[in-house]
């Protein structure tokens, strides 16, 4: 058996299968579309669900992938075993009701034997018990002998993941040789031991399981195989683990390099070394697909898997970031079979980067937590940090515990790693609960999904924006009707219309439909299954039935504002670009007639001149009149032409390009003006940070700026009118008036002082005394903090010796200040500590210094009762 490298075997594979007359499809992105029911790609039917169920037509009815996925139902085993992986490439040929067993078991040998040249009596197969039928094929037509099969349960050989498609399954073995094996008589596929490694898992992919579990037949049998590449690696390179496979180990070189550690030598260190390597695989496909660390779904994962990798760089002694320079690796090994980490380099550089500087703060922050920790345990006598203290760092601040238990023991202290693992097993459990909701989401049936495939309807809007078709379906509250009249809401499918449904972040149309006495209001659009277009309507008047003519009518005014708002999305991108850089990828759009917003990822605040400066761009080239092309293209051919294509998108074969002269270039399927100059005018309304890393601009065209100047231009005059002054003297005269309140406020405030300090004299005469300390206990109204500070001063100047504590009340708000002369400080008198019991009477709190401090409290109706109480607070505190 010749030893092939890991990327020469998936070639082998997709050209094998084209042989065979498959489309050989690039990976769907990891980031599942249109399908709620997943959080990442983890299987190569995921993406194609859609296909099996018979609910949207594939582009051909033989597919090979070679997709990306990622699992992180074992995270916590990943590195701590070798086989464990997040991230894995798995090879699959699909069969939608076209071929079924026979083919893909013949492929699946030839492939195998005559490709992969393993030797025929290292195979093993199983099937599902009760399937004489895959049983035959092997045995009779392919010519396993009967020694080398196995028939196996449900348990292994019956494939489904929650609701979908499943059906029984045939796996294909690689036996290792009794070195490998138990020793056991009966070794044998579906044994515990490590002998027999399954690699090809062929799915006959014909039930449609519900979610009271039961089993319906599809309606036609389809194939799904799934052969993980790494492992089929493992098998043509006699290595044991992925690890060790041509590719990965390569990245794996590299954290050795970076470490300074060696592999095989300390099994905590191999850990953390294969952590590393699989992890910054995971990151580096899931950035490149668009996923941004967040603190929930898919951005919390790829935070936990980037998080993971940096701190076992730490455990490893790496200083400072090294994610990028690994990332580095991950290219040189998959770039070629991954464009996209290619195209995307500068940018997954920019996102780890973050990413990892910030994890370096939050580290920071963590060992503050742990120091504190630390003293706490050590001054309670105790010599063991509590579990939950210690899973508080782990979650949070992504301490794995052993760094605490480390750092702890440098301080002769323990971690109740009992109880540590108990909080664990808890926050397992709440992963797993939510997991499980997720599973089987987003089957749910609906009429819809009943439909003929047949049934289509054709998009003619970009010609056209009225024409005459044919209803094909209503729809009312979920089910299929002949008719719609008066009043009622309803779902109508047509032939063809002008009508854009929502996508690509445009709007749906409004409009009409009209035939004779029927009159219907569309307001919306929406894609269907099937590419279906779906309006959205409220009959006016009349009656429509399933199979006669309407006129179609997409509201004009408002699909032009659309086009403006939507073609002036396309320029301001190009103008970011421009002005803050090429890292500057669109990650999310909303077009509709009323104004634009455009998400974007940039790690910086925007100056008001960079946005100036956007703005400027944007609208110089709305001024010189670019003509808007659309391209009709391959995707291969407008990549080579440079239009910008988005993150993840789901493009098929054929694209359109929208061009704008030599300015921009983008992929779109929405609908444009046709030169830049009926976008009239761009103004942006706001810009902002959304998420770490992504900014957001809202921003209007045409009418809405001419509508937003009228308005600025009225709140003009209005203000004009309250100043009393013209337009152009209103800064002069605005400035004027709050110099002229700032002069008043200070003589307000020269007078108040003035005031107290005739009142000082009164309030001396409120002088008592308690064991001979002579104290003040006075209640001001509506005064302020200053004079109140001021007062106590003056008033303890005066008397030389005594406490003063004054209150304030202004409204419900109550205010104390204190304030004590030194030669009673000495007697043990405290000013902080008598605010503070003051305050606590009215229900407030504060305290400060001995000599002077200052406190709040809430209840003004219980002030007299707490001054009552100065005399008692002090003899208390004499010593
Ligand atoms: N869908 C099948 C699997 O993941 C092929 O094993």
């Amino acid at each position: 058996m010749k030893k092939l490298g890991l990327n020469e075997i998936r070639k082998r594979f997709l050209d094998f299968f084209e042989s065979k007359d498959h489309y050989v499809r690039q990976s769907y992105p990891l980031v599942p579309q249109g399908d709620d029911s997943l959080l990442l790609i983890n299987a190569g039917m995921a993406p194609m669900k859609a296909y099996f169920m018979g609910k949207e037509e594939p582009p051909k009815k033989r597919m090979a992938t070679c997709q990306k996925c990622i699992r992180t139902g074992d995270i916590e085993n990943v590195g701590v075993t070798a086989r464990h992986a997040t991230f894995f490439e798995m090879l699959g040929n699909f069969s939608f009701g076209d071929y079924f067993k026979r083919e893909s078991i013949n492929w699946g040998w030839e492939f195998v034997t005559k490709h992969l040249e393993i030797p025929a009596d290292k195979i093993w197969i199983s099937v599902y018990e009760d399937d004489d039928e895959a049983f035959e094929i092997w045995n009779k037509e392919v010519g396993i002998p009967a020694e080398r099969m196995v028939r196996l349960g449900k348990e292994d050989n019956f494939w489904e993941i929650g609701v979908g498609p499943c059906g029984p399954c045939s796996e294909l073995y690689y036996d290792r040789g009794e070195a490998y094996g138990c020793g056991s008589p009966d070794c044998k596929p579906g044994c515990d031991c490590d002998r027999y490694l399954e690699f090809w898992n062929h799915v006959f992919t014909q039930f449609d399981k519900d979610e009271e579990g039961v089993y319906h037949p599809l309606p036609s049998p389809n194939i799904d195989t799934g052969m993980g590449l790494e492992r089929m690696a493992c098998i043509m390179q006699d290595v044991n683990t992925i690890f060790e496979v041509d590719t990965i180990r390569h990245i794996l070189n590299g954290v050795l390099a970076i470490s300074g550690a060696e592999y095989g030598k300390d099994a905590k260190n191999d850990t953390s070394i294969r952590i590393i390597t699989d992890h910054v695989r995971a990151v580096t496909f899931m950035i490149a697909d668009g996923v941004l660390p967040s603190n929930e779904g898919r951005g919390y994962v790829l935070r936990r898997l980037l998080r993971r990798a940096a701190r076992h760089g730490k455990l490893l002694g790496v200083e400072g970031a090294f994610l990028v320079n690994l990332m580095e690796k991950v290219i040189e090994v998959s770039g070629d079979a991954y464009p996209e980490l290619i195209e995307k380099r500068d940018y997954i550089k920019k996102i780890l980067r973050i990413e990892e500087d910030r994890f370096q703060e939050t580290i920071d922050q963590g060992m503050d937590m742990l120091k504190d920790h630390m003293e706490n345990v050590k001054a309670s006598g105790s010599d063991t940090i509590s579990g939950e203290d210690a899973f508080k760092l782990y979650d949070t601040y992504g301490f794995p515990v052993d760094l605490t238990k480390e750092i702890a023991e440098e301080e002769g202290l323990n971690v109740d790693e009992e109880g540590f693992e108990s909080e664990m097993e808890k926050q397992r459990e709440r992963a797993r609960s939510a997991r499980g909701d997720m599973e089987g989401a987003g089957w749910k049936e609906d009429v819809f999904d009943s439909l003929d495939s047949s049934i289509k309807s054709e998009f003619m809007g970009y010609e056209k924006l009225q024409m005459e078709s044919t209803v094909l379906v209503i729809v009312k509250e979920n089910e299929l009707v002949d008719s719609a009249s008066e009043g009622e809401k309803v779902t109508i499918i047509l032939d063809k219309t002008p009508f854009y449904a929502e996508s690509g972040g445009q709007a749906g149309d409004k409009g009409e439909l009209i035939s004779g006495g029927f009159k219907a209001r569309v307001t919306d659009t929406q894609k269907g299954l099937n590419a279906r277009i779906h309006h959205e309507v409220v009959v006016e008047s009349g009656q429509i039935k399933t199979g006669q003519r309407v006129d179609a009518l997409v509201l004009e005014e408002m699909r032009m504002a659309t086009g403006r708002n939507h073609t002036a999305t396309h320029m301001l991108h190009t103008a970011l670009k421009h002005v803050l850089g090429t890292h500057v990828e669109q990650s999310g759009s909303l077009v509709s007639h009323e104004k634009l917003r455009f998400d974007f990822t940039h790690f910086e605040s925007i100056s008001k001149e960079e946005l100036l400066e956007v703005e400027r761009i944007v609208n110089i080239n709305i001024l010189k009149a670019h003509k808007v092309d659309v391209i009709d293209a391959s995707l291969e051919e407008a990549k080579k032409m440079g239009a910008t294509a988005l993150f993840g998108e789901k493009y098929g074969d054929r694209v359109r390009v929208v061009k704008m002269g030599d300015y921009s270039m983008e992929l779109c399927g929405g609908t444009h003006l046709e030169n830049t100059s009926q976008v009239g005018l761009f103004k942006i309304l706001s810009e902002s940070g959304v998420a770490a890393g992504v900014r957001r601009i809202e921003a209007v065209t045409g009418m809405a700026v001419y509508n937003m100047l009228n308005q600025k231009q009225a709140l003009i005059e209005e203000v004009c009118s309250v100043l009393k002054a013209k337009e152009d003297n209103i800064v002069n005269r605005s400035g004027a008036v709050m110099s002229q309140m700032k002069d008043m406020e200070k003589e307000i405030s020269s007078m108040k002082s003035k005031l107290l300090s005739s009142s000082i004299d009164d309030i001396l005469n409120n002088k008592e005394s308690v064991d001979g300390v002579g104290f003040i206990a006075y209640k001001f109204e509506n005064t302020d903090m200053d004079s109140l500070r001021d007062s106590a001063d003056k008033l303890r100047d005066k008397m030389g010796s005594a406490v003063i504590v004054l209150a304030n009340i202004d409204g419900d708000k109550v205010n104390f200040v204190c304030a004590a002369t030194k030669d009673l400080m000495a007697k043990g008198v405290h000013a902080g500590n008598i605010v503070k019991e003051v305050a606590k009477m009215t229900g407030g709190g504060g305290g400060g210094r001995p000599d002077m401090a200052q406190a709040g409290g809430k209840d003004p109706s219980k002030v007299d009762e707490a001054l009552s109480k100065v005399a008692d607070i002090i003899k208390s505190q004499l010593k």
